[in-house]
Parts: C-alpha cells; structure tokens; sequence
C-alpha cells in the first residue's frame, strides 16, 4: 500500500519535472505520426521515438540554459528524424539515408504540422556537415551537437543499468503524460 502510494507521488513528481517541456510539444506528441516513430528502431534497443524524445528533452535544457528559442528547438528536435521507415532494411532511391534523411523528415513534418524557420532548418540541417547547407540558427548548431552525442551514446550502449531504466522511465512519462 505505501509502496504504491510512494510509486505513485514519485511519479507525479516526474511528470512534473517535464511539465514545462512537454508545455512546448504537447501537440506534436499526441499524434499519430509522432506515436509512429515507436514502430522504428533507431539505434541498438532505442526506438526512433525514444532517440527524438532524448535529442529534444537535451537540446530543450540547452537552449534554456543559454536563453534560446527552447521551444522552437523542442519542437524542431522532436521531428528531426521524422523520416518514417525503418533505415536498417529500407535503402533510399535517392541516395544513401545519412544524407538524404533530413529532407524526408522535413517533407513529412511540413506535411503533417505547421513550422517556423527555425524548426525546418533544426530539422533539414541536423546532419551538417553531411548536408553541406550550414544550418542558420545557433539552435540548429546545439540539436546537431546533441543529436551526434545522443548516437554516439545509443550505439555504445550508454551508462549502467539503471541510468538506462531511467532514461526510458523519462521517455515513458513524456510520450505518455
Ligand atoms: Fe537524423
Ligand atoms: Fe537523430
């Protein structure tokens, strides 16, 4: 009984945490196109969803820090690997998928949502300097960064046991809330 209590305010504290965030994509979130990227993986056990979640929750808490458009930067985070299929077995006829991505996920984010400036080129420059167009915002330059680093962790299997548990647990909360 107080382990379910417990379990159920350390909850509503977690949600809580992310309330300001989710503030930012809750209308993108709750999509069926967004919901979508959980059918793909991205890297090792981390869903597409999951990877999106992580770059924008990251590169959010950056642009925060340095007074940014965090919202916008949320937002464009989200979608920048909106691409749609799983890039393990599907191979591009328009080349090969680390270079043509990025206009994908923009095609179907301009399809399905309204965008700002700065969320397309968050979302079409992502993989600079693969794409050779430099990305015009400072915002776009911290989601690339973070996007390189979130990889970078997935494929090595990042961090112990629990600090994956409680990185899922975030991902749960935020698409869940
Ligand atoms: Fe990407
Ligand atoms: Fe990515």
């Amino acid at each position: 009984m107080i382990g379910s209590i417990k379990s159920k305010l350390n909850l509503k504290a977690d949600s809580y945490k992310y309330k300001e965030y989710r503030e930012c994509i809750n209308d993108l979130i709750q999509t069926e196109v967004v919901c979508s990227m959980k059918s793909f993986i991205q890297h090792s056990d981390i869903t597409c969803l999951e990877h999106c979640i992580f770059v924008s929750y990251y590169s959010y808490k950056i642009c925060r820090f340095l007074k940014l458009d965090y919202c916008s930067t949320a937002r464009g985070a989200l979608l920048h690997d909106l691409f749609l299929y799983d890039w393990h077995t599907t191979k591009p006829k328009e080349g090969l998928h680390g270079f043509t991505h990025p206009y994908e996920a923009l095609k179907n984010a301009n399809k399905y949502f309204i965008l700002n400036n700065l969320e397309k080129d968050i979302i079409e420059k992502h993989m600079w300097p693969l794409t050779l167009k430099l990305p015009k915002y400072k915002e776009s330059f911290v989601v690339l960064f973070v996007d390189k680093f979130c990889a970078m962790m997935e494929i090595i299997k990042f961090g112990t046991k629990s600090y994956r548990y409680k990185f899922k647990k975030m991902c749960n909360i935020v698409a869940n809330e």
